[in-house]
C-alpha cells in the first residue's frame, strides 16, 4: 500500500503550473485529492502550500438568504433566464476579496425556482475565458441539455438550456461538468440551487416562503490574501454555509423547512444539531414517503437533504448551533421571536413510484490507479472516455446496479452520482441500507471496500448521460463513465 505522506509529496512536487491533473494529497478518509493543474487556466487558484487557517469570529455575520433568480420573459408554459458566467470578487473572509467564479455577478449564485409542468429556459453567456457548461444536477433533463462534459459553452458564446421539469418537486442544483476542469470551477463558486416546487405537494403545508430556506455548505481553503487554493487534505479548511464562514441566523420559535446541499469538492459533513430533533423529509429526488427523526445526517458531496426544525421547542433566546463532527461549528440558529405557525408536518408526505422487479444487473466499480507521479480514477477498470458508451440501457427500463468501492486498500471514500435518474438503495453489502440513503437518490456514498445495491427505473429519454464519482476531483481525473439510453 502507498504511503500517503509519500503521494502527498509526489503531489507537491507534481504541483505548480501543470497542464495535465496530477497527484495531490490523499485525504485519508475522504479519497485522493487529485489536484488539477494549479491553475490550468491562470484564474487565481494558487498553489495549496499557501493555505492558512484565516481568522474568523464564530456566528459575528449573518447568514446570506440565497438570491433568486428572476425571469426576464414569462410566456403561458415557460420562464426565460439569463444568466451571465463571469468573474467576480467575495467577502467570505473579514476584510479581505477573494476572487472567484460567479453566476451573475455574486459569489451566491441566483436560485432558480421552477414549478413541476412549467418549463425553465435558462440562456448562460460565458464571459470566463475558458470554456464552461451547465449541467442540472437531479434533473430529468433530454440529453442535449444536460451539459455533457464535452459539450461546452465557449468563450464569448451563448447557450441556452431548456428544463421540462417533468419531476415531482425537488432540491436539484445547477454547475459547471466541462471535462477536466469542473473540479476547479465549481470550487470557485460555480454552482448554485434550482428547487422544482410541486403545485401536487402544497396541500402538505410543509413550511414555504421565508421559512423555506436553502443552505449551501461547502468548504474552502485561503491564502493570507483571502484567495482561494486548490484544496488540500492536510491543510485547514474553512466551512462555508451560504458562503459565510460560521454565520448566524436568526429564526422564529416555528417550523422550518431547510434545504442542505452539499456543494463541497471532497468534504463530506457529519452534521448535528445540538440535541434538536431534525427530521428528514427529503433528499436528492424530492420527498420521502414520510418523515425521518435523524439524530445526525451525513453528507457526502452532491447529496441534498431537506430537514424541517421546530424551534418552538426551544425557549425564545436560546442558541442552536449546527455541528460537524469534524470541522466543528457550521452555522448557529438564534431564536429570536414568537412567531404563529400554521405549517403542517403530515405523517404520509408522498406515495413513492411503483417498485418493479429489474430486468438488468450490473456491477459499478470504482477505484483509483496511482503511480509515483499520477493518478488515475476508474469505472470497471477504464478511465473515461467520451467516445465510449459503457452501458447501454432501455429507455423505461428497470435496472440493479451493485456499486463497489474497490479503494478499500486506500481508504479513499467515494460515491455515485448518476444523470438522470433517481434510485432506491436496497440494501449495503446485504445489510439494510442507513438514514443516509432513505428516499429517491441521485448520489450515494459508497465507503471504501464496501458495496451498496440500487435499483432504477429511467425515465423516457433517450441518450447519453454520465454517471461519476461526485467528488470532483476524482471526476475530472477518470472516475467517470456513461450510459446511452435507447429505445
Ligand atoms: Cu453534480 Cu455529473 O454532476
Ligand atoms: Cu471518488
Amino acid at each position: 500500500m502507498l504511503n500517503r505522506r509519500r503521494l502527498l509529496t509526489i503531489g507537491g512536487l507534481a504541483g505548480g503550473a501543470l497542464v495535465i491533473p496530477a497527484v495531490r494529497g490523499i485525504t485519508p478518509d475522504a479519497g485522493p485529492a487529485p489536484r488539477q493543474a494549479a491553475a490550468p487556466h491562470g484564474h487565481g487558484v494558487t498553489n495549496a502550500a499557501a493555505a492558512v487557517k484565516p481568522a474568523v469570529t464564530p456566528f459575528s455575520v449573518p447568514m446570506p438568504l440565497m438570491p433568486e433568480a428572476r425571469p426576464n420573459a414569462r410566456s403561458s408554459d415557460t420562464d426565460f433566464y439569463s444568466i451571465p458566467i463571469q468573474p467576480g470578487t467575495a467577502d467570505i473572509l473579514p476584510g479581505l476579496s477573494t476572487p472567484v467564479l460567479t453566476y451573475g455577478g455574486d459569489f451566491l449564485a441566483p436560485m432558480i425556482r421552477a414549478r413541476t409542468g412549467r418549463g425553465v429556459r435558462a440562456a448562460f453567456r460565458n464571459q470566463l475565458e475558458h470554456p464552461t457548461n451547465i449541467h442540472l444536477h437531479g434533473g430529468h433533463t433530454r440529453a442535449a441539455h444536460d451539459g455533457h462534459p464535452m459539450d461546452l459553452i465557449a468563450p464569448g458564446a451563448t447557450r441556452e438550456y431548456e428544463y421540462d421539469n417533468t419531476q415531482q418537486g425537488a432540491s436539484l442544483w445547477y454547475h459547471d461538468h466541462s471535462h477536466h476542469t469542473e473540479a476547479e470551477h465549481v470550487y470557485r463558486g460555480l454552482a448554485g440551487f434550482y428547487l422544482i416546487d410541486d403545485p401536487a405537494e402544497n396541500y402538505l403545508g410543509l413550511p414555504s416562503g421565508e421559512f423555506d430556506v436553502p443552505i449551501m455548505l461547502r468548504d474552502a481553503q485561503f491564502d493570507a490574501k483571502g484567495g482561494l487554493v486548490m484544496i488540500d487534505p492536510f491543510a485547514p479548511s474553512t466551512l462555508l454555509a451560504n458562503g459565510k464562514p460560521q454565520p448566524y441566523f436568526q429564526v422564529a420559535a416555528r417550523k422550518y423547512r431547510f434545504r442542505l446541499l452539499n456543494a463541497a469538492l471532497e468534504y463530506t459533513f457529519a452534521l448535528n444539531l445540538d440535541g434538536v430533533t431534525v427530521t428528514q423529509v427529503g433528499s436528492d429526488g424530492g420527498l420521502l414517503s414520510g418523515p425521518l427523526t435523524r439524530e445526525k445526517v451525513t453528507l457526502t458531496p452532491g447529496e441534498r437533504v431537506d430537514i424541517v426544525v421546530d424551534f418552538s421547542r426551544v425557549p425564545v433566546g436560546s442558541q442552536v448551533v449546527l455541528s460537524d463532527d469534524k470541522g466543528g461549528a457550521v452555522l448557529r440558529f438564534d431564536v429570536v421571536r414568537t412567531a404563529r405557525d400554521s405549517s403542517d408536518l403530515p405523517p404520509v408526505l408522498r406515495q413513492m413510484p411503483d417498485t418493479r422487479s429489474a430486468t438488468t444487473e450490473r456491477e459499478v466499480v470504482l477505484s483509483s490507479q496511482i503511480s509515483e507521479t499520477s493518478a488515475t480514477g476508474l469505472i470497471n477498470g477504464k478511465p473515461f472516455d467520451p467516445e465510449r458508451v459503457d452501458f447501454r440501457v432501455r429507455r423505461g427500463s428497470t435496472e440493479i446496479w451493485r456499486i463497489v468501492n474497490g479503494d478499500g486498500d486506500f481508504g479513499f471514500l467515494h460515491n455515485l452520482h448518476t444523470h438522470l435518474v433517481h434510485f432506491r438503495a436496497l440494501d449495503r453489502d446485504g445489510a439494510p441500507p442507513t438514514a443516509d440513503d432513505a428516499g429517491l437518490k441521485d448520489t450515494i456514498a459508497i465507503p471504501p471496500g464496501k458495496s451498496v445495491r440500487v435499483r432504477m427505473t429511467f425515465p423516457n429519454r433517450l441518450g447519453r448521460y454520465m454517471f461519476h464519482c461526485h467528488f470532483l476531483a476524482h471526476s475530472a481525473i477518470g472516475m467517470m463513465a456513461q450510459m446511452e439510453v435507447v429505445a
